[in-house]
């Protein structure tokens, strides 16, 4: 792939979706995109490049855009914030909240779900507590075709083997051939939506809780900024924002702070946060 051809895709790619591919990525571009030109009918990247300059086709753009983003995800990633989840912030929620009987959480870039249902099944192991709740699980994704497989809730023995507690397992998933289909009632919790972290996140509302994790690492520092400015903005004034582990709002964003001692956990940078960080005390 030439130097033209590798600045045309990664110029897309960054401009769709905030992704950046640095030039040592050429490797990457041309393994993810050999698939969309044979897709496409193209016998190389090159082709397929020289076909997006002729006819720049709705489809074909996301279908490049998608084939560069990574899916990786698993069930409880990382464990330790689901653990903080279940003793810290839902608590505070149940005790916060006890009047509006309403909860809002958002799985930000969710991927193939498993962070959406590792959430939905702690929920539901708190339900006599949450009974006559309005509990909201929002999953958004900018890929159409993970996000299919989200809603479809099936996955390979490789999957629920990573991360997935063996009890949870037993009570929430049907083994149907080499797959496992996560229960009908953990589905309907969760709401899945094609949402581009670079649109106005305006639109979705309130939350009392956002998982964002494990997609800043892939955006250039204003894009990384841009978004946890518009979390801030949806995020309730106590509310928890998740990032993953290799992300921070330090030297990124003014609106947003670490709650001391619980890594990975983020609040408003004012005032209005200071119940929430008391809970944690
Ligand atoms: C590595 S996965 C993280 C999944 C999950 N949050 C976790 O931590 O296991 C990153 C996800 O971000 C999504 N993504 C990348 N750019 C995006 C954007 N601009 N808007 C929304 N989602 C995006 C990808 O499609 C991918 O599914």
């Amino acid at each position: 792939m030439n130097t033209d051809v590798f600045n045309q895709l990664s110029s897309l790619v960054r401009e769709r979706s905030g992704l950046v591919l640095t030039p040592d990525k050429g490797y990457l571009l041309e393994s993810r995109l050999l698939p969309v030109a044979r897709k496409w009918a193209q016998k190389s990247v090159d082709e397929l490049s020289a076909l997006l300059r002729s006819k720049p086709d709705p489809k074909l753009i996301r279908d490049i855009v998608e084939a560069m983003t990574t899916n990786e995800s698993f069930f409880f990633r990382d464990i330790k914030p689901f653990d903080q989840f279940k003793s810290l912030v839902l608590p505070h929620l149940l005790k916060k909240r006890a009047a509006a009987k309403s909860i809002r959480i958002w799985s930000a870039a969710c991927s193939s779900g498993q962070e959406p249902y590792s959430l939905a099944m702690i929920l539901n192991e708190h339900k006599l507590q949450l009974s006559g709740w309005k509990v909201e699980i929002i999953a958004t994704d900018l890929s159409t075709e993970i996000l299919d497989k989200a809603r479809a809730g099936q996955y390979s023995q490789f999957e629920v083997q990573r991360g997935l507690p063996i009890q949870l397992l037993v009570k929430y998933f049907k083994q149907e051939g080499d797959r496992w289909q996560i229960d009908a009632a953990i589905r309907s919790m969760v709401a899945f939506r094609p949402f581009n972290l670079l649109e106005d996140l305006g639109s979705l509302g309130r939350f009392d809780v956002i998982f964002c994790r494990n997609v800043l690492i892939y955006f250039d520092q204003p894009t990384k900024a841009k978004v946890l400015d518009g979390m801030s903005r949806q995020l309730a004034p106590d509310g928890h924002l998740y990032l993953g582990g290799a992300e921070t709002v330090l030297g990124i964003t003014d609106k947003l702070q670490p709650l001391p001692e619980h890594r990975g956990i983020y609040v408003q940078a004012t005032p209005a946060a200071v119940p929430a960080r008391a809970a944690a005390g």
